[in-house]
């Protein structure tokens, strides 16, 4: 059936219109279909509470999996939830996908960098094979669109993630950057950086700071670029892994990462630890947030943080959550190891280190 409002408009633009229409369509369908799964998630909690499924030591996740998932086998309401995520991801996903890149020239407007030169790449040889993997489902992984870390970091976090997430996920940034115990950096560089949400966080608690960004994502650092030309910043931003970022060895006196340890495999977490360390002069400061340790959440967290890990694509969640950052800090050959939960359910988790030799530069 056409409406008035469509056959108001002239032939020749109704195929955007509707496309535009159909973008924020799913974007609010998505939104509700979220708020509607939360009774069913809260319905599941209690049930659990309730019985014996959540008794645990904090240690045996694959065991408490084990527990709950029998549980509820046969439960109705996570069955929904479960095919909602993956409707979610073969369905809505790819054709917001479609949608987004039928509509990459508006997108440009907002994502695109502002100077594309500003941005160092080391090429594709330097991408490791674990980055290609279709994280959170996205369709086509990190960059599976020109502008995926626009729609990705942008859009996706201000309309789904701000509105359901139980968080302040903006003042959580805030909150870590301040946590760094000097006030006077200098040189700061932040790995895995994405579109810069949390080193604008940097660059405003540090405002005299030289800042560098690293991240493997072209469309991630496309739009970091861009927001710190907005706010009148000039980045270094650099395409290249964070375990081996190729910068010069004790060029900062701050090396940061926030959210990305659950990215990468175990093997590749210690080897950014070394490579912070490589990275910063003797006397530097290092500050890591992650996801909270299952061994910290309460059972039914613990249980849940590694049900949407399996089923939302996150495959390095598990181990981040059972790793000991802290020792792993130390073996790398960091000094003044601490950790430190900021919020509730102990996310984020910060770690923080300083590299030994001089006190203070
Ligand atoms: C969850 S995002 C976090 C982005 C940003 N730190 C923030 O606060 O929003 C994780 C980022 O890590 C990047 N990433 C994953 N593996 C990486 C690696 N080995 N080296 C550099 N960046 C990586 C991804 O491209 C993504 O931008």
């Amino acid at each position: 059936m056409t409406t008035a409002a469509q056959s108001a408009v002239p032939d020749g633009m109704r195929a955007d219109v509707e496309l535009a229409q159909r973008g924020r369509s799913e974007m609010q369908f998505l939104q509700a279909m979220r708020a509607g799964l939360r009774p069913l998630q809260a319905r599941l909690r209690d049930r659990l509470e309730k019985g014996d499924a959540l008794a645990w030591d904090g240690t045996d996740i694959a065991g408490l999996r084990a527990a709950v998932d029998g549980e509820l086998a046969e439960d109705a309401d996570l069955g929904i939830i479960g095919a909602a995520l993956r409707w979610n991801r073969s369905v809505l996903t790819p054709r917001a996908v479609d949608a987004f890149g039928e509509r990459a020239e508006d997108l440009s407007a907002k994502a695109a960098p502002v100077d594309a030169e500003a941005i160092t790449d080391r090429g594709e040889e330097a991408v490791p094979r674990y980055w290609r993997y279709e994280f959170h489902g996205t369709t086509g992984g990190w960059d599976g669109h020109e502008h995926m870390g626009f729609v990705h970091h942008e859009l996706v976090y201000r309309y789904l993630l701000v509105p359901s997430f139980p968080g302040d996920i903006f003042g959580q940034r805030a909150s870590v950057a301040r946590l760094a115990p000097r006030e006077d950096y200098t040189d700061i560089c932040d790995l895995g950086c994405g579109t810069g949400q949390f080193t604008m966080k940097l660059a405003q608690t540090y405002p005299g700071a030289r800042i560098t960004g690293v991240d493997l994502s072209v469309s991630e650092l496309r739009y970091a670029q861009r927001r710190a030309a907005e706010a009148g910043l000039e980045w270094d931003l650099l395409r290249a892994p964070a375990e081996d970022t190729g910068l010069a060895e004790g060029a900062f006196d701050l090396v940061t990462s926030f959210i990305l340890l659950h990215e990468i495999p175990p093997h590749a977490i210690r080897k950014v630890f070394a490579e912070a360390l490589r990275l910063l002069r003797p006397g530097g400061d290092l500050v890591f947030s992650d996801v909270a340790p299952y061994r910290l959440r309460s059972p039914y967290q613990a249980w849940h943080d590694d049900w949407d890990a399996e089923n939302g694509h996150e495959p390095w969640w598990r181990t981040a959550a059972t790793t000991d950052l802290a020792g792993i800090a130390r073996e790398a050959g960091f000094t003044d190891v601490r950790q430190e939960a900021l919020g509730k359910e102990s996310y984020p988790w910060v770690t923080l280190a300083r590299k030994p030799g001089q006190e203070r530069l």
